[in-house]
């Protein structure tokens, strides 16, 4: 039973009511307060917005805790596939043998690229940011596709163009890679995994098949179960309120490329690689470091630290650095990096300034090491993040069309200037 909540202001008062979630989150609605009282609520970053009921991901913050579609993201890297848990998002249920397999292969189906998109690539310069190309070649898929551009969130056309984009998005991105390497684009083999086909898209050679590795195929496949949704981040944020004005579902994921990219949210991933290299190749002093990202005059942060929603262990960190020994095994590799990634959190954990912040390492401080070991270029990691997060992008914009939400439109507090009279150049 949920009990409704007050707002009192200048002598009336409002009853608003609430909402109780499944895990008994409560929010307050606040749709009427406008209408009701002519005032807005205030928060930049959203911090304390509801902007949407769903059903896809939980997360409790405090606790450590993320379920997708009720299933622990513990269990889930354990037991499941990328393909499953992609299934699992999309549709709310774990697939059986048969759904699994046509979901495999609707994927498969649809590796290829159009022939002209080979133009496309070729007009990017060599040093093209691969966030941009990836952005830019999503959008260019709408142009391949001007039949599907409706904005049903169902029946077959709509599967199809979830097919399309997750299947495309992976060869896309080994595409872009070959493109800043100057080498030919090698065709997907419909034989291989989700993760192996694109392993063998950015790495194979003519007449030099990559050899897939199976803890390295398993490595790529955990890291894109571990990115596959986080509930209403930047991103999928952004996804959603670009498809609220019934953009096509080409454009609104190009547009959370965009939003994945900057360093406060994906692109942290690449730039713990660039903290980590600073530390080693300049030989800073981990407590200097530590020292430096605690100073408020200071730009430096403790990249790979922070979360917006978790105020203890991010879950997926802990995944990841259990794995990333196993790759670095399984490679023969021995990355000083990871040494100092240790440290660096060793020497945080126990630092008054994050423990009181409730500071720890988020999916991007581990996730990083892994990549660099698979011979993935830094530049590519958010790239690779996009390609995980595809799932959680398109089921939340076809909940948001499925709940059929109004454009999103958010009001503002006007601290402007109050209307002032022109005043010609001449008098200026
Ligand atoms: N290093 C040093 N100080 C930090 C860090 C950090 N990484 N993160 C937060 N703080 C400090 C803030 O300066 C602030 O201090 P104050 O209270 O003295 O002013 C306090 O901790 C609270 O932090 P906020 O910035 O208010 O937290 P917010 O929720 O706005 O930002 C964010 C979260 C962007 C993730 C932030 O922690 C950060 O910049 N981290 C580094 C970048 C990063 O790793 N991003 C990846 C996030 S995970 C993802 O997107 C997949």
């Amino acid at each position: 039973m949920s009990e409704n909540a007050f707002i009192e202001y200048d002598g009336n008062k409002l009853e608003l009511e609430t909402m109780i979630g499944s895990e008994n989150e409560i929010g307050v609605d606040i749709t009427q307060l406008r209408a009701k009282t002519g005032m807005i609520t205030l928060d930049p970053g959203y911090g304390n917005t509801g902007s949407c009921a769903s059903d896809i991901t939980y997360i409790d913050g405090d606790k450590g805790i993320l379920r997708y579609r009720g299933y622990s993201i513990e269990e889930l890297a354990e037991k499941s596939t990328f393909m499953e848990c992609a299934f699992l998002i999309l549709k709310g249920h774990l697939p059986n043998h048969s759904e699994l397999a046509e979901f495999d292969q609707g994927i498969s189906e649809q590796a290829g690229l159009h022939y002209s998109m080979k133009n496309n690539f070729d007009g990017f310069p060599a040093n093209a940011p691969p966030m941009a190309i990836l952005s830019s070649m999503l959008n260019t898929l709408a142009c391949y596709n001007t039949e599907l551009l409706m904005t049903e969130h169902e029946g077959e056309a709509f599967e199809l163009v979830v097919s399309k984009i997750i299947s495309k998005v992976r060869t896309i991105a080994a595409w872009t890679y070959r493109t800043s390497q100057g080498r030919a684009y090698m065709p997907p083999n419909p034989n291989l995994s989700y993760s192996g086909n694109f392993l063998h898209m950015m790495f194979s050679q003519p007449f030099d098949e990559y050899k897939i590795i199976p803890e390295v195929e398993a490595a790529v496949d955990l890291f894109f179960v571990l990115h596959a949704d986080h509930e209403q981040n930047c991103s999928t944020s952004t996804v959603r309120m670009v498809g609220s004005s019934r953009a096509n579902l080409f454009s609104s994921v190009a547009a959370g490329v965009g939003a994945l990219w900057g360093p406060l949210h994906g692109g942290a991933n690449a730039a713990v690689i660039d903290m980590l290299e600073n530390i080693h190749s300049n030989g800073i002093k981990l407590s200097d470091y530590v020292d430096a990202a605690k100073d408020k005059n200071n730009d430096t942060k403790l990249m790979g630290f922070g979360h917006r929603v978790y105020k203890s262990f991010d879950p997926r960190a802990k995944i990841l650095k259990t794995h990333v020994d196993s790759v670095l095994e399984a490679l023969k590799i021995d990355d000083p990096l990871l040494n100092i990634a240790r440290e660096l959190e060793e020497v945080a954990l126990h630092d008054e300034y994050f423990v009181s912040r409730n500071l720890y390492p988020n999916v991007d401080f581990y996730s990083g090491i892994l990549l660099k070991a698979i011979g993935i270029p830094v530049d590519m990691f958010t790239v690779m993040f996009a390609i995980g997060r595809m799932p959680g992008w398109i089921s939340n914009w076809r909940e948001m069309l499925s709940h059929n939400q109004r454009i999103c439109r958010p009001r503002q507090v006007y601290t402007g200037e109050n209307l002032r009279p022109y005043v010609s150049i001449s008098d200026r």
